[in-house]
């Protein structure tokens, strides 16, 4: 078995292929004068179960296409299986046409995958799981990195409560309080979507001199999760924590989060970033060890 980490994932493909006792090699990318894309994969490959790592952070575009140049190169090369481990997958949140005439551009990332000849795909909390069960025709596993997130809380947190910022996300913040044995809830959240514009209504909650962990799958823009915090700090919430699994941050909203009064925020290294505190190459490994 080889782990080729992709550009954007040197770190996880290393901690992997450290975990699963296997071979490990980067891969040579450069940039042609043009903006054209080039890859060389240096090592032997050819009779190798082949995991590739490559997570579609920004930019997105430029890892999607780096993904599918290392993918059909192992296919040419010979190798015995090809697994493609996608820590983020981008556009998964473009999952429908919300509006008329829009692509539905999840579902050509995903085709994408599996043409460039993944066999299996592997990625962590992606944002709407359907998606995989819709569009894919291959084996594939949507890891959730929610206990490791929460496991990071544990003994951190006084009368702590677990919130989702909407109610889609329901289902994570009862993971998470399931593991630190405590109530959960959700957040009216509304997203205008010509605007783009995020409005967070408070419910009637019982916050006061709480510890509340927000934990969502991304942080784009920090909008949501801002926003989420203020109010829960109008209703006398104690701290604010926040986790989540892909921690984007788009422009300077790390810093726009820090500074709205959050206590801390962790996430995964799906996404290098300050805030990656969380390895998933644990949770890959376990999964991958009893696949292959
Ligand atoms: C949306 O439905 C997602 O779950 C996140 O809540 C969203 O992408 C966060 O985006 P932002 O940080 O820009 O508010």
């Amino acid at each position: 078995m080889i782990v080729v980490a992709g550009p954007a994932s040197n770190g996880i493909g290393f901690r992997l292929s450290r975990i699963l006792g296997s071979k490990y090699t980067r891969v040579l990318t450069k940039v042609f004068p043009d903006g054209e894309t080039y890859i060389r994969i240096e090592d032997e490959v050819k009779e190798e179960d082949v995991i590739v790592v490559q997570s579609l952070y920004p930019p997105q575009d430029r890892h999607y296409l780096q993904l599918l140049l290392i993918m059909d190169t192992v296919k040419d090369l010979g190798a015995k299986s090809l697994t493609a481990v996608v820590p983020y997958i981008a556009y998964a949140r473009q999952d429908k046409r919300f509006l008329p005439g829009e692509a539905i551009s999840i579902k050509t990332i995903l085709r994408g995958i599996e043409h460039a000849g993944a066999e299996r795909l592997i990625t962590i909390d992606i944002h709407n799981d359907k998606s995989l069960e819709e569009w894919l025709n291959i084996d594939y596993a949507n890891l959730s990195a929610v206990s490791l997130l929460a496991e990071y809380f544990r003994g951190k947190m006084e009368k702590p409560l677990v919130l989702a910022p909407d109610k889609g996300a329901l289902n994570r913040a009862k993971k998470a309080a399931s593991i630190l044995g405590c109530e959960y809830d959700f957040l009216e959240k509304h997203r205008d979507r010509v605007t783009g514009e995020v409005t967070v209504k408070p419910k009637e909650m019982m916050v006061t001199n709480k510890d509340v962990l927000i934990i969502d799958d991304i942080i784009s823009t920090g909008g949501t999760v801002v926003l989420a915090t203020r109010e829960l700090l109008k209703l006398n919430a104690n701290r604010v924590y926040v986790a989540c699994t892909h921690p984007l941050f788009a422009g300077s909203s790390y810093e726009k989060v820090l500074s709205s009064g959050v206590e801390d925020i962790v996430a995964t290294d799906t996404i290098p970033s300050p805030a990656s505190r969380v390895s998933v190459a644990p949770l890959i490994a376990e999964y991958l060890e009893k696949k292959l």
